[in-house]
């Protein structure tokens, strides 16, 4: 009922998105991404990931490896999926749960990963719904094992990967057996998807996605550094992260409720 509120032509074919497998799979190779991120990428489908503007704009749609303005991430992304081939009988994902990470890759910086990964999202029991206007939104109830965390790279840095990643959810997996590897305690930073998805039987990811996220352009001013603010150091990591997400509320559900008010006062 959510998903049918939601944009009909937020994730549909011949959009701004994803739709090649190949392409997705050359841009990751090409950044480097399954190396190191320890995971083999052979992606079967296409994760489709958009950022819902609080001003009304349109959506801002990732593509694989595209540049996405810090501040165009405030609001948790919608995940999505759209089949290589159009005629994929999308019967054979419905009674299968889905578990979606993000994180980065680049943390403080990409030349001083020491911090890497940074978890920024985490979360289990998606699935797989189709709109009225046939995207394919993943939808999920239950709590996030780890909240949505705002990209914020320290002033100075460059850009830094941020990659999604979705897995299905094995038959056994639950909330609880999880939430003993990750949960509202456990850090954000030096996190380890190869090992979580090893913890959890997850396998490899079947589809994905990332974008390069640069400092916002304000944060220059409070680098303090006078020789190009190219800093190295993990204190500047944005409040958000170095504070584990614990003040950031926003679920998928509440980037659902803003879809829906955003949506509502558009039509
Ligand atoms: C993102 O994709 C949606 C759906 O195709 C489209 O309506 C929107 O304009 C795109 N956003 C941008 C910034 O191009
Ligand atoms: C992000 O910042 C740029 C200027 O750097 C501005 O043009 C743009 O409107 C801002 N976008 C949002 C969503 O605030
Ligand atoms: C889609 O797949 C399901 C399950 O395999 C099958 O029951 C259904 O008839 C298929 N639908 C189409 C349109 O092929
Ligand atoms: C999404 O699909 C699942 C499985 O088919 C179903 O149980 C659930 O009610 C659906 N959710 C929505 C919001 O339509
Ligand atoms: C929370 O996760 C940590 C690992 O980060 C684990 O040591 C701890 O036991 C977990 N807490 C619960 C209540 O499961
Ligand atoms: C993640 O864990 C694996 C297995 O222990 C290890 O090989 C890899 O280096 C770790 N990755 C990071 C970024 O620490
Ligand atoms: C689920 O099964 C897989 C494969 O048999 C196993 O690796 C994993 O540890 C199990 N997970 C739980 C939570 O029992
Ligand atoms: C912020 O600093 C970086 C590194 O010095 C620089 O490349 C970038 O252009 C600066 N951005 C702004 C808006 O001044
Ligand atoms: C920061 O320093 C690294 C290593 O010295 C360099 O490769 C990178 O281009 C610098 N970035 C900026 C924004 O100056
Ligand atoms: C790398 O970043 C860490 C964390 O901020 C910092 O403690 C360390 O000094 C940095 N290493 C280098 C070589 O800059």
């Amino acid at each position: 009922m959510l998903a049918s509120l939601l944009p009909v032509t937020l994730f549909s074919y011949g959009s701004a998105q994803d739709t090649s497998l190949t392409t997705v799979q050359a841009a990751f190779d090409s950044a480097d991404i399954p190396t190191d991120a320890g995971v083999t990428f052979d992606p079967q489908t296409l994760l489709e990931v958009s950022f819902i503007q609080p001003s009304g704009t349109p959506p801002v749609n990732v593509t694989a490896g595209n540049a996405v303005a810090q501040n165009a991430t405030a609001l948790p992304p919608v995940f999505g999926d759209m089949f290589a081939n159009p005629t994929t009988n999308v019967s054979q994902f419905t009674d299968t749960k889905f578990v979606l990470a993000m994180f980065d890759l680049d943390a403080p910086t990409p030349q001083n990963r020491s911090l890497s990964q940074i978890r920024h999202f985490l979360g289990a029991d998606f699935t797989l719904n189709q709109t009225d206007g046939g995207s394919l939104l993943f939808t999920n109830s239950t709590p996030a094992l780890s909240e949505y965390v705002q990209p914020g790279p320290p002033p100075g840095s460059d850009p830094h990967r941020y990659v999604f990643l979705l897995f299905t959810q094995p038959t056994n997996f639950t909330t609880a057996a999880a939430s003993a590897f990750v949960n509202a305690s456990t850090p954000i930073t030096n996190f380890n998807i190869s090992v979580f998805a090893a913890e959890m039987g997850l396998g490899n990811p079947i589809g994905g996605s990332f974008m390069k996220v640069g400092p916002a352009p304000s944060s220059n001013t409070t680098s303090g550094s006078g020789s190009g603010g190219n800093s190295t150091s993990g204190s500047n990591i944005n409040a958000n992260e170095a504070a584990g997400g614990a003040g950031n509320v926003l679920g998928l559900s509440m980037t659902m409720a803003f879809a829906m008010a955003l949506i509502s006062s558009i039509i």
